[in-house]
């Protein structure tokens, strides 16, 4: 059963989706069947195996439902139909076979603080100041500035740039949105329409088997409802940034816990949530404490928008950072759960980012493009957390070409963005948010997956014009290549998240503590079990227990991140071992499994770490 089953598993009491590896699909750039160019859940299906191998066990799909796509189904039209060039209901219902005949779990991508324009709810709302789902949707009147001229209600700035209100000439009024002007707000004050959302989404994809929701920008449910402006801090604009009046407001714990209790709960379905602005632990805690009874696990992004310039005006102006900055962040969120009943998430790719070896490793030679994105899986694979991959992650894709255009890419918030810089007529802006978007855009990720090398990366068939331009380098990364050759990143994948399984107790369960917190190049840190290495737990073959019974089972993890060999810390002395000690090499990105077991007997210094050699050194 791919290890989803712990009967008998860590301390006997952990929930199933604690240790399993999520996988998430973005599904118009997985796999076309059906030869338009566009992603579909057959294609999907016809690649469950290869999931099931690379050791998936619970599959994220990205929104397939009816939508006009103007966010790439983020704007829901049907909540209960599919989007034909995905397919069907009954596609859904084969896929939810497809994942559970092998063990595996489907979860799909739940969006409901908004619809789209074009679904029924809001088209009922817009028909008059009187009809019963007028109050579904945010509604307020205009205001006037000095001049007499029509202003929106509220000052604040959208996430895709530009005011989040709309005027709708039908019934005189404004609409909130805090995305596109397509996708309105729902008005989670309304009782009635609390109720609509679980039962025409929650409750009818869970009916038919699917196992639990990704959840949409979950903590923007309760808005804060005296809809005054926000404080000016960019004065260029009419519009500003104003996160503390939409985001975590005074219901949203309220709301959160009933859609749990009245939707999830009766189904068992597991709940992961999307939580932006939230960087304070004492705030994200009571979203995952168990006894709360909120969410099962969330997504902070403090790591993943790295480099970005806020989530505003400015995220698309790349701000540098260091290694130190970086290991201080993932410190902060491995922690902030210990000695508590909250959990946490491991992730460092999906839809709304650049890759991870783009901006975290180094693609500059093909040798170091894959030590680095190796050493990235291996310090994925070893934090504490629930572990979310993301399509393509494991064969290490790469950010679209530095060479294309503008032209190229097809996401809302790039192009309002570059709309934007180029509105405002400055050279030096344009160019910058170029650069930034070369490096950050959601665009990156959301290229066809590189499944061979054949016309079209076996993405679609030879001639088909896909939705989005295939990678120039799709001849040199792609799965087919990777799995025959077994120094691949997808092999190394495959390995590693096996030995994530074994040593769970260590590396989802562990804590962590970081190590030379300051050093520029090498991310080092330890995780500790809850179990001591006189523990009857699973042995690698061949390798005695040493001789620290009562200890704890610990590994030491030594990444280095930066393309110059670097002296590696002490591992005997982390461990603080005696004579007779022997620490054991786990893994290591450059060895292959043959030449692990090799030990760091007494008197033995720790080899220098290769560029962007990663290693786990263990204690048992
Ligand atoms: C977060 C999603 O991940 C993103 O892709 C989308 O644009 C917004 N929420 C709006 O639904």
């Amino acid at each position: 059963m791919n290890g989803l089953h712990h009967e008998n598993g860590y301390l006997g009491k952990e929930p199933w989706w604690k240790d399993a590896t999520f996988y998430q699909v973005y599904p118009a750039s997985f796999k076309d069947s059906d030869g338009d160019g566009w992603g579909d859940i057959p294609g999907l299906i016809s690649k469950i195996d290869y999931l099931h191998d690379l050791g998936v066990d619970v599959v994220w799909l990205s929104p397939v439902f009816e939508s006009p796509q103007a966010d790439m189904g983020y704007d829901v039209s049907d909540y209960q139909k599919i989007y034909a060039p995905y397919g069907t209901v009954e596609d859904v219902d084969a896929l939810v076979e497809a994942c559970h005949v092998r063990g595996m779990k489907l979860i799909l991508d739940l969006v409901v603080n908004h619809t789209s324009i074009e679904h029924g709810w809001f088209k009922e709302s817009r028909s008059s100041k009187t009809n019963p789902k007028r109050d579904w949707y945010i509604w307020k009147p205009a205001r006037y500035n000095s001049e007499g001229q029509r202003i929106p209600p509220t000052n604040w700035r959208g996430y895709f740039a530009g005011p989040t209100w709309t005027w709708d000439e039908h019934t005189q009024e404004y609409y909130l949105h805090l995305y596109a002007s397509e996708q309105p707000d729902l008005n989670w004050e309304s009782e009635a329409c609390r109720e609509a959302i679980y039962d025409n989404t929650m409750r009818f994809w869970l009916e038919r088997g699917v196992d639990g929701f990704r959840i949409d920008t979950v903590n923007k449910y309760s808005k804060r409802t005296e809809y005054v402006d926000a404080s000016i801090t960019d004065p260029s604009s009419t519009c500003q940034p104003a996160p503390e009046m939409w985001c975590n407001g005074p219901r949203i714990h309220e709301f959160i816990h009933e859609m749990r209790t009245k939707a999830l709960e009766p189904y068992g379905a597991v709940s992961v949530g999307e939580l932006s602005n939230t960087p304070h632990p004492s705030q994200v805690l009571p979203y995952v404490s168990s006894a709360a009874r909120e969410l099962d696990m969330v997504f902070e992004f403090s790591m993943i928008r790295l480099g970005t310039g806020g989530m505003f005006g400015p995220k698309y102006t790349y701000v540098p950072f260091t290694l130190p900055q970086m290991k201080a962040i993932v410190a902060k969120w491995q922690t902030f759960i210990e000695g508590t009943d909250g959990w946490t998430t491991v992730f460092c790719e999906n839809h709304d980012n650049g890759r991870a070896v783009s901006r975290f490793g180094d693609c500059s030679t093909p040798e170091l493009w894959q030590a680095s994105a190796k050493t990235l899986a291996l310090w994925q694979a070893t934090l504490t957390g629930t572990l979310f991959l993301y399509q393509g992650q494991e064969i290490g894709m790469t950010n679209m070409p530095a060479t294309w255009g503008i032209d190229k890419y097809k996401d809302v918030e790039s192009l309002n963005f570059y709309a934007e810089a180029v509105a405002s007529g400055d050279q030096k802006t344009i160019a910058d948010t170029m650069h930034g978007l070369r490096i950050l855009a959601r665009d990156h990720s959301r290229i066809p997956f590189q499944w061979d090398d054949s016309p079209n990366a076996g993405f679609a068939e030879k001639g088909v014009k896909t939705w989005m331009q295939i990678h120039d380098e799709y001849r040199d990364i792609n799965a087919a290549k990777q799995l025959v050759d077994q120094d691949s990143i997808l092999n190394f994948y495959k390995r590693i998240l096996q030995l994530r399984k074994k040593y769970k107790d260590l590396f989802v369960f562990g804590t962590f503590r970081l190590l030379q917190g300051e050093h520029k190049a090498i991310f080092s840190y330890v995780k500790e079990s809850p179990h001591e290495t006189s523990n009857s737990y699973p042995q690698t073959n061949g390798h005695s227990v040493n001789g620290h019974d009562g200890r704890k089972r610990a590994a030491v993890v030594v990444l280095n991140f930066s393309k110059d060999k670097q002296e590696c810390l002490d591992v005997r002395d982390v461990f603080d071992c005696n004579d007779n000690d022997t620490i054991r090499l786990l893994v290591s990105t450059q060895h292959n499994e043959d030449d692990e077991g090799l030990t760091l007997g007494k008197n033995t210094s720790t080899p220098a770490l290769q560029p962007w050699e990663g290693r786990v050194y263990v204690n048992f």
